[in-house]
């Protein structure tokens, strides 16, 4: 069984999964936050798990970027996408790129970290990255608490003579688990030509306290701001931290 297609061989189908438009509202967040914290100049922002580069390609209006995935078919989205983006294949537990932004962005790739050690890894990259004074933006999908347990979200995506059918199964959890295992269905339909496939991905889940726990051990004054969320609940998390 392979992991993370979405992000490997059916990389294809991530500007359709979830295209760059819809980002919009959220980015908007994100530049009032930059503008607010940092003043109204242009900025450097590293994005680490970068993946399609949907998220980063509203920022770019407004500030210089560089980009860290692990995955050579979505780098390869984002390079299309953000031509004037710098692209560095990396993990971002561990990556170091020698150079210090003034804002480091980890959007909802920072689920793909299944422990708290993997977290600080990459918190530790993010610091690395920063001056005194630089900026932190992590969004985790779910928190413990807010994780509604076993369900399926259905999402359609219309593009005339294309339409992409995602089904994602989330199960219950046990007590103590901090993972998350979500088995996807994607099904496409190009005309009369459909195809399923099925994916599966593994990602962390843990409490809003291990969160902020973690961010404030790892250097930073950190506040959890709530942005609007999707319509399954997930998202709306934007921890937001200063270095100190
Ligand atoms: C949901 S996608 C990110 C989508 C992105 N927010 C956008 O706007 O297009 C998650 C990404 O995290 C990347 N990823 C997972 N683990 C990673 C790691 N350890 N280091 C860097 N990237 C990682 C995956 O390859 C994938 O591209």
């Amino acid at each position: 069984m392979k992991h993370h297609r979405l992000y490997h061989d059916l990389a294809h189908l991530w500007p359709l999964f979830s295209p760059p438009e819809e980002y919009a509202d959220e980015a908007e967040i994100y530049l009032e936050i930059l503008r607010s914290k940092l003043g109204p100049s242009r900025h450097s922002i590293l994005d680490l798990g970068v993946g399609g580069g949907h998220l980063l390609s509203h920022l770019t209006v407004e500030h210089d970027a560089t980009a860290v995935d692990i995955s050579e078919e979505m780098l390869a989205l984002s390079r299309r996408l953000n031509p004037t983006v710098q692209h560095h294949l990396g993990d971002m537990r561990s990556i170091r790129l020698n150079t210090r932004f003034d804002a480091v962005l980890i959007h909802d790739a920072i689920d793909y970290m299944l422990t708290e050690d993997a977290i600080v890894q990459a918190l530790t990259t993010a610091r690395a990255h920063l001056q005194p004074g630089g900026l932190l933006l992590v969004a985790p999908d779910w928190f413990r608490e807010t994780y509604p347990g076993k369900h399926t979200m259905h999402w359609h995506q219309d593009y005339g003579d294309i339409t992409l059918d995602v089904a994602e199964h989330l199960p219950d959890l046990t007590h103590d688990s901090t993972i998350v295992q979500s088995i996807f269905v994607y099904t496409l339909r190009q005309g009369e030509r459909i195809t399923i496939e099925e994916d599966h991905h593994t990602t962390g889940l843990f409490p809003r306290d291990t969160w902020l726990r973690l961010i404030r051990d790892a250097g930073f004054e950190v506040e959890l701001l709530e942005v609007p969320s999707s319509e399954y609940g997930y998202g709306g998390n934007l921890f937001v931290g200063v270095l100190a």
